[in-house]
């Protein structure tokens, strides 16, 4: 099965802990997609654990090539939070991993990302996967930053109300909201994968996780890393084995049939101590008419799966 449907150059951001690192090796590995750099900021880890976890993955997929550039290291305004105890302290189950080969490359990240977005307008996906600061600095100092972009990707948000940190808030948008907020009000079509898409579409269970291993040393990489969101969302979110938010977000980057369903609306991000983070959409226009993003509502988990296996495959 090709579970491609046209060729595509990504830029990805990530806060590299173990689902951004099977994200990474899906942009790395399946044919037909490039990756023209990639960019690190704190989240899931902090900072230098998170460009060393994407280091060591693109070594993993034979990738060394790939250009990689450090960003920020916290939040605009509020006070970081990591999220070890879902990921484990390392941001990858601490399997033993090796060193990396090489360092990041020296140019700031939120510079290169502005130089590329400038200097090769239009040729790229922007993929966001980690909380979105890099990102509104990059707004902040170019405003129509998004607009350069043939897509711009987010994986964040909960537009079913669930959060996973606090009530409402995804932990990507709950960590930076003053960031979220910068993002979607700039120019330009965002197209969000919430947590409720990995959850209802991205879960994998054992017996595919022991599928995944047996295609080899990436797919036994790509399931070992996960082994403490596996616990964790078992044990907390009641889900069948782990889940896999930033793939997923992925997967619609590289292929938009993986959307099955998309719907264009207002979302307002809360930042009150009740609603941070939390993507909360104008449904019935009450509050303004245009739209100012599209989210994902339903996705295709078997092109997903494919395109997992393939990425996988040794
Ligand atoms: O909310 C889901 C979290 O896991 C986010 O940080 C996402 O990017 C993934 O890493
Ligand atoms: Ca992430």
């Amino acid at each position: 099965m090709n579970s491609l449907s046209s060729d595509v150059s990504l830029i990805v951001d990530t806060d590299t802990g173990s689902d951004d690192a099977v994200a990474l090796l899906m942009a790395a590995r399946l044919p037909g997609v490039s990756v023209r750099a990639v960019t690190t900021v704190y989240g899931n880890i902090d900072l230098g654990q998170a460009t060393r976890n994407a280091l060591v993955t693109l070594d993993m997929a034979g990738r060394s090539d790939i250009p990689l550039y450090q960003g920020i290291e916290h939040p605009l305004l509020r006070r970081q939070a990591d999220a070890e105890f879902v990921h484990g302290s390392d941001g990858m189950s601490n399997v033993k991993l090796p060193e990396p080969t090489r360092s990041a490359g020296l140019e700031h990240a939120v510079d290169m990302l502005r130089r590329i977005a400038v200097e090769e307008r239009g040729k790229h996906t922007l993929v966001t996967l980690g909380p979105l600061t890099n990102i509104a600095a990059a707004v902040v100092l170019q405003p129509d930053f998004l607009e350069c972009f043939k897509r711009v990707v987010v994986m964040g948000g909960a537009f079913d109300g669930v959060g996973n940190v606090g009530r409402a808030g995804e932990f990507n948008i709950w960590s930076d909201p003053e960031a979220a907020k910068i993002v979607l009000d700039a120019p330009g079509l965002l197209t969000f994968v919430g947590w409720d898409i990995s959850r209802c579409y991205a879960v994998i269970t054992s017996e595919e996780q022991a599928e995944l291993r047996a295609l080899g040393p990436i797919g036994q990489f790509a399931v070992d890393i996960n082994k403490a969101v596996n616990d964790y969302a078992i044990a907390q979110t009641g889900l069948a084995g782990y889940d896999l938010p930033d793939p997923i977000a992925m997967a619609v980057a590289i292929n938009p049939a993986v959307a099955l369903e998309t719907r264009a609306v207002n979302v307002d991000i809360g930042m009150d101590d009740a609603g941070q983070g939390g993507t909360f959409i104008d449904h019935y226009g009450h509050l303004v008419d245009e739209p100012n993003c599209e989210y994902v509502a339903v996705a295709d988990e078997a092109l997903f799966k494919q395109m997992l296996r393939d990425a996988c495959e040794s």
